[in-house]
């Protein structure tokens, strides 16, 4: 199929509509068999689930464009059991998991004049979502919920590409202990729109949240889970049951050990460990791994030695191998690509 006539290399992370999207519906404790549909508004009655109590979760995943020309994902099997789990904690039905990698190849197959070309720099944004459709007053899970996929051209979540982040430390809480921080539910976002909306506001890119229950280790972003190199040149990414389980972060650790031999650790990071490592940086679907330079609490700064200009060395190596396997140049391990077409 011809590609559409985008400015591939200027995208940024917006919505652009397509023509083609998928729907299934749940009712009757069924789904149906779920279709492509054209059409990309929702009705629904004013009491839905979704409007009332916040009923929704996504998921968010990318189509990459190969340097042999082929159209693939990356280990759509991990989204399809994060939306699983998400699904359960808010008492939703799941949506199967080998459907759900089915409906991602539907929905990229009937958009491919959308999927970015290779070098371009841009890729293809696959939101998968899923609501309560029913109308509910009391408060209780709906009954019928949809499932839809949409697809979006992208180009990098943060403005300036590969420049080093400013973060502050977030005032405000994103999530609660034992709540719901480690599922991708559209709860978790509004929490962070004032806090984002007001670090924007301050000139910062982003804001860093510590552990609600003690303000002392650090969590991660509204958006991006964080990984940080030691001056020994270790990986260390923080740990806790209220981050959301990051697929890329949890790529870049298999990537470090087994591709770059680095040393690992999972673990409760403290925040004032940060001034001991030499590189930091958000990692995520959107973010793939995007730099942080600076860090702000309060007014006091801590200044990675890698600096405000460009990428620290260890976090280039670990971005070149991930989007390496991404793009098809570098092997990949077993399972981790699908090719669509
Ligand atoms: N943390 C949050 C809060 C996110 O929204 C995301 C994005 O999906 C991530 C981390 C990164 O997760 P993943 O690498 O699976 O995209
Ligand atoms: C993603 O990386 O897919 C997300 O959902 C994060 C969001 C901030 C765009």
């Amino acid at each position: 199929m011809e590609k559409k006539q985008l400015d591939w290399a200027n995208l940024g992370f917006g919505y652009m509509q397509t023509e083609k999207r998928y729907v299934s519906n749940y009712k009757n404790g069924a789904w149906d068999e779920g279709a492509i549909t054209e059409d990309a508004n929702i009705v629904l009655n004013e009491c839905a689930g979704v409007f009332q109590y916040a009923q929704t979760i996504f998921e968010g995943l990318k189509a990459y464009t190969t340097e042999d020309g082929r159209i693939v994902t990356f280990r759509p099997d991990l989204n399809a059991s994060r939306l699983a789990d998400s699904a359960r904690r808010l008492e939703m039905p799941v949506f199967p998991e080998d459907r759900f990698i089915d409906a991602i190849e539907q929905v990229v197959k009937a958009n491919t004049e959308y999927v970015p070309p290779y070098g371009s720099g841009a890729t293809l944004y696959i939101r998968p979502y899923m609501m309560g459709t029913n109308p509910v007053i009391g408060v209780k899970p709906a009954d019928e919920y949809q499932f839809r996929v949409f697809v979006t051209p992208v180009g990098p979540y943060f403005k300036g590409g590969a420049k080093p982040l400013t973060i502050r430390v977030s005032d405000f809480d994103r999530a609660a202990p034992h709540g719901t921080g480690h599922i991708k539910a559209g709860l978790n976002y509004a929490m962070s729109l004032h806090a984002i909306v007001s670090a924007h506001r301050d000139g910062f890119d982003e804001n860093m949240y510590l552990d609600p229950q003690s303000r002392t280790k650090v969590e991660e972003t509204g958006g991006a889970n964080f990984i940080f190199v030691t001056k020994d040149h270790k990986l260390v990414t923080p740990k806790s049951d209220s981050i959301l389980p990051s697929i890329t972060r949890r790529s870049i650790m298999y990537v470090a050990e087994r591709y770059l031999k680095m040393e690992v650790e999972h673990r409760e990071v403290y925040f004032d460990e940060l001034k001991d490592f030499e590189e930091a940086g958000l990692c995520g679907t959107a973010a793939v791994i995007s730099p942080v330079g600076k860090i702000v609490r309060q007014g006091e700064e801590i200044c990675f030695p890698s600096g405000m200009d460009e990428m620290g060395a260890t976090t280039k190596k670990l971005y070149d191998t991930l989007t390496g396997i991404q793009m098809g140049h570098i092997e990949a391990p077993e399972g981790w690509i699908r090719t669509i077409c």
